[in-house]
């Protein structure tokens, strides 16, 4: 803080861009998390005098403010119960799979919506406490979708920035949401509603209209305000990237590219080495991908004297019912595939259920042939993008589901597959593997260009820089009030017209 009241930009996220420990004494020492939303805002961040509000990611772990690499950190405490039912609960049973084309079924539980709505008005709440008088807040993710209508109806001096890192549903499912207007009432309490996706604000745009009969034109939405003044609020596509040029650089390093080939080695210098990375989530196709991985090996199109996958699942959200039958289900199939077919010195199926450090993903990245990205539903899909970053070399092939956010941007170098036509997926694959190295170097030029010129510092510019030129801060009054139609002549504005 400069010495004026507040901070110009409030980031607001589920959680801070920092791990915690507890000492041996008890004290609590915390470390930056290497997440990729906190390197996109980074330097945003440091250049604007800026605060992150987050959870800390323990239960009733509380802490003052501090300060850490030039941002205010400010915590917000959760108890075990609210962590329940408004983390694991309602974010991630309910929103989560709904989001997802409830490839899982989605858990409606009152109880749980009311621990989601006071765990937001607390985010809020903070955030409202750190911002400056016509300041900047930015609100990230499912999680917080009620914030940014919390925050206005305290600050409507601020300005609003809300941005969902995953799908958002097409409105027949997203209506059966039991709580599907308050949702929309809060996201429409910004003035920029950021997606993924021309598909995903599409879907929001089409709620909007069809569940709140607010006028929508293209990506504008007329929200009538109670003292009878309309507000404009932007809906549109901000595609997520990664820190392109680090990730470059890191795979360029001789300590990652030695590493690279000391992987090689350990898995018998295998002809083909195919890769896996993904969160243990039932989006990414896991089941699918292994399901058509250990067909190629009983039909012999693949044999594990030439060919071996290694799929990183890291854990995540272990106490929610369907992750956990979902890692039964996983190490399952893995544990039947290299059953019957593993030979003494040659696994079908690597599978490591851990998480790793950059170093270590970057060499695994140099070292596959083929990277596996079979999504079912995912918003983004950073792992494509980091693949193709770590790629200097121009080697390598990237299988992308069509499902990913990424599939909009990177369909010219990838091969584009649907995880559930398993045949499709299995020709895919084997046509990857014998993949000639003139028409890898092609393709990978293609995605290398895309990922490396539209990073992530190019991401956040570009939404903040949307969100501070945003028309009239100043509400104007409806037709029936001011004698004229205000509304549709800032609408023109707004739309280049
Ligand atoms: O993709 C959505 C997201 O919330 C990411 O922002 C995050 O990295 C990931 O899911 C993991 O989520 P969690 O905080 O539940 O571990």
């Amino acid at each position: 803080m400069t010495g004026k009241e507040g901070f110009d930009l409030v980031v607001v996220a589920n959680r801070l861009p920092v791990d915690f420990t507890v000492g041996p004494g008890g004290d609590v020492e915390w470390n930056r998390s290497p997440g990729g939303l906190v390197t996109a805002l980074e330097p945003v961040m440091q250049a604007s005098d800026g605060a992150w509000v987050g959870w800390s990611g323990a239960p009733d772990l509380a802490s003052e403010p501090f300060d850490a690499d030039d941002m205010r950190l400010v915590p917000v405490t959760l108890s075990a119960d609210e962590i329940e039912r408004y983390y694991e609960g309602f974010s991630n049973d309910t929103l989560w799979p709904l989001y997802h084309d409830v490839i899982s079924p989605p858990t409606y539980h009152r109880t749980w919506w009311e621990a989601y709505r006071r765990v937001n008005q607390r985010f809020a709440d903070a955030a409202v406490a750190q911002v400056s008088p016509g300041g900047v807040v930015w609100v990230h993710d499912y999680q917080l979708q009620l914030v940014p209508q919390m925050i206005r109806a305290q600050r409507p001096d601020v300005r609003i920035g809300f941005f969902n890192h995953i799908p958002f549903p097409p409105l027949e499912l997203f209506q059966q949401l039991p709580w599907r207007r308050q949702v929309l009432d809060g996201l429409l309490g910004a003035d920029l509603v950021g997606f993924q996706r021309a598909g995903d604000a599409a879907n929001f745009i089409r709620a909007v209209r069809r569940l709140r009969a607010h006028t929508t034109r293209g990506p504008i939405i007329t929200v009538p305000g109670e003292d009878g003044r309309d507000r404009h609020v932007r809906a549109a596509a901000f595609p997520i990237s990664i820190d392109s040029r680090r990730f470059d650089e890191l795979a360029r390093t001789p300590e990652v590219q030695q590493r690279s080939r000391e992987i090689r080695a350990d898995l018998g210098d295998p002809d083909i080495m195919m890769l896996g990375v993904d969160r243990l989530d039932y989006t990414k196709g896991i089941r699918h991908r292994i399901k058509a991985y250990g067909e190629l090996l009983q039909d012999g199109r693949l044999d594990v004297e030439h060919a071996t996958l290694v799929q990183v699942a890291s854990p995540s959200r272990e106490n929610v019912d369907a992750y956990q039958e979902l890692r039964e289900h996983v190490e399952g199939a893995v544990g039947r595939i290299n059953g019957e077919y593993a030979e003494i010195g040659h696994a079908a199926i690597h599978y490591l259920h851990h998480s790793y450090p950059p170093e270590e993903m970057a060499a695994l990245y140099l070292a596959a042939d083929v990277m596996l990205v079979t999504a079912l539903r995912d918003g983004m899909n950073l792992v494509a993008k980091e693949y193709v970053a770590a790629r200097s070399d121009d080697r390598g092939v990237l299988v992308l589901s069509e499902f990913t956010g990424a599939a909009d941007e990177l369909s010219s170098g990838a091969l584009l597959v649907n995880p559930h036509d398993i045949d499709g997926m299995k020709d895919i694959i084997v046509a990857a593997a014998h993949m000639d190295h003139r028409e890898q170097r092609k393709r990978m030029r293609r995605l290398r260009r895309k990922v490396l010129s539209d990073d992530v510092a190019k991401w956040s510019e570009s939404f903040l820089g949307v969100l501070t030129a945003m028309p009239s801060r100043v509400p104007h009054r409806r037709q029936d009030d001011a004698g004229h139609d205000g509304a549709q002549a800032d609408l023109a504005v707004e739309a280049g017209a």
